[in-house]
């Protein structure tokens, strides 16, 4: 009998993985195959497989999704071979087009403007701002000294707390003040020190508090409503950017000359940075390019995502990550993000595949994984816009696609080759491709 869905299942995580996965297989209707295909996905190497069960809660198989390679991306004069993991079939075919085309042209370029991270103490007190404004500067003391057990490694490293700032936003809500933190984290994402320190630091203002017997018995008490990292990162900052002259562009269309290509595709991406419904899948085409480096190298692509939607809203309203300039018969395209990243700590050196993606990398430091990622974005952007302004993004898109549509109508290899014969000149959809699968089979 199928298990209702409607149910509530209480004590879950508490089950064995082997329990958890035969409760799941009874909601389908034929558990017995439903154990047998998630089961398949399990590495055959016990060790690996307790690895990825442990990096969750509930873990009862593995998603598997395609790591490929973007080669020959040249930046700073450095070639590098880029993995990407990405279940879209045009990211790394349009990542490796546009690197082939740069690598013809100077490759790319990129460069650090930053590498700040930022948290905060969230708390409430009741007393006058001067008083705390006035207390500041032995309140980052007594701070930074109790954190001291935490900050030690990370200071020896050549990192640590930059600055200890107290805002003020009484006028918004009453009472309520932040405690705004700059961290360096060298080469580690920073996430569980920033949140460590920020968590000391909350405790510690508690203290310090407390302890002013000159302050009325109300203001020594401070209530801490959270602490925590910011994933925004306005400061922690990557340019990456491509450039050549006019003519160079001269063959990149049949029907476009060097200028003409220039000048639509630096419209389209003045659009991206009017209109919000263009600018969010403009990003989101810069964003299949770097999280796919930031999967492949065990980075949190959802906190990356979160800092660059919230830099293109950074004037007010959202817009384009990536802009062009063309002036004195050069075309320049520029991409500024905010990437916070880390090539040590975290799944990057726990996960196999994201340690051997670094390693494929040369071992970089976060900030030239920075400028990698980057450069990813950069080069899908450059690809998508390319395509979309000229032949349109559908037959490259969905040749790409083609592959998808065939195992979908369950090809085999024998069709799968006649069917790619076939679609090199004609239009790949959905319903071309059935009727194309039925003739054959008559
Ligand atoms: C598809 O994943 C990404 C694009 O839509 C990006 C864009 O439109 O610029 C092609």
């Amino acid at each position: 009998m199928i298990r209702k869905r409607d149910i509530i299942i209480k004590g879950f995580s508490k089950l064995l993985k082997e329990e958890k996965l035969k409760l799941v297989a009874e909601y389908f209707e034929n558990p017995g195959e439903v154990v047998s295909l998630l089961k398949s996905f399990w590495h055959t190497d016990e060790s690996q497989q307790k690895l990825f069960d442990e990096f969750s809660e509930n873990t009862i198989t593995n998603f598997y999704i395609p790591y490929g390679i973007s080669p020959n991306v040249i930046i700073n004069g450095h070639t590098y071979i880029v993995p990407m993991v990405i279940e879209e079939s045009s990211v790394v075919a349009a990542a490796s087009a546009a690197a082939k085309f740069w690598s013809e042209r100077g490759g790319f370029h990129a460069e650090i403007i930053d590498t700040q991270k930022v948290g905060q103490v969230h708390f409430s007190w009741p007393g006058n701002p001067p008083t705390l404004r006035d207390l500041m500067p032995a309140i980052s003391q007594y701070l930074l000294n109790a954190a001291k057990p935490i900050t030690g490694n990370m200071e020896k490293r050549g990192g640590g707390v930059l600055d200890i700032k107290l805002i003020d936003m009484t006028d918004k809500l009453d009472d309520y003040y932040q405690l705004m933190v700059t961290f360096d984290t060298r080469d580690s994402m920073g996430a569980n020190f920033i949140n460590s320190v920020l968590e000391e630091f909350g405790h510690s203002l508690q203290q310090f508090m407390l302890e002013q017997l000159q302050l009325k018995t109300e203001e020594r008490q401070v209530e801490i409503i959270m602490a925590i990292l910011s994933n925004y990162t306005p400061n922690c900052v990557v340019k990456a950017w491509v450039e050549c002259s006019i003519a160079e562009l001269e063959n990149v269309d049949e029907k476009l000359g060097g200028l003409e290509f220039a000048k639509k595709f630096e419209k389209a991406v003045k659009i991206a940075q009017i209109d919000p419904y263009r600018a969010a899948t403009h990003n989101k085409g810069i964003y299949n390019g770097i999280d796919s480096v930031a999967i492949a190298t065990g980075n949190d692509f959802r906190a990356i995502e979160a800092a660059g939607h919230t830099y293109a809203s950074r004037n007010g309203h959202y817009e384009s990550l990536s802009r062009v300039e063309l002036k004195d018969n050069k075309f320049k395209f520029i991409l500024e993000v905010p990437l916070a990243m880390g090539t040590v700590g975290g799944l990057t050196s726990l996960h196999p595949l994201a340690k051997q993606s670094l390693q494929l990398l040369g071992n970089p430091v976060a900030t030239e994984l920075m400028m990698i990622s980057a450069v990813m974005g950069l080069a899908n952007n450059f690809s998508a816009v390319k395509s979309l302004t000229t032949t349109g993004i559908q037959a490259g898109h969905m040749k790409m696609h083609l592959f998808n549509i065939l195992n979908y109508f369950k090809a085999s290899e024998k069709e799968k080759d006649a069917a790619l014969a076939h679609f090199k000149d004609q239009k790949v959809s959905f319903s071309s491709v059935g009727k194309y699968i039925a003739s054959m089979r008559g």
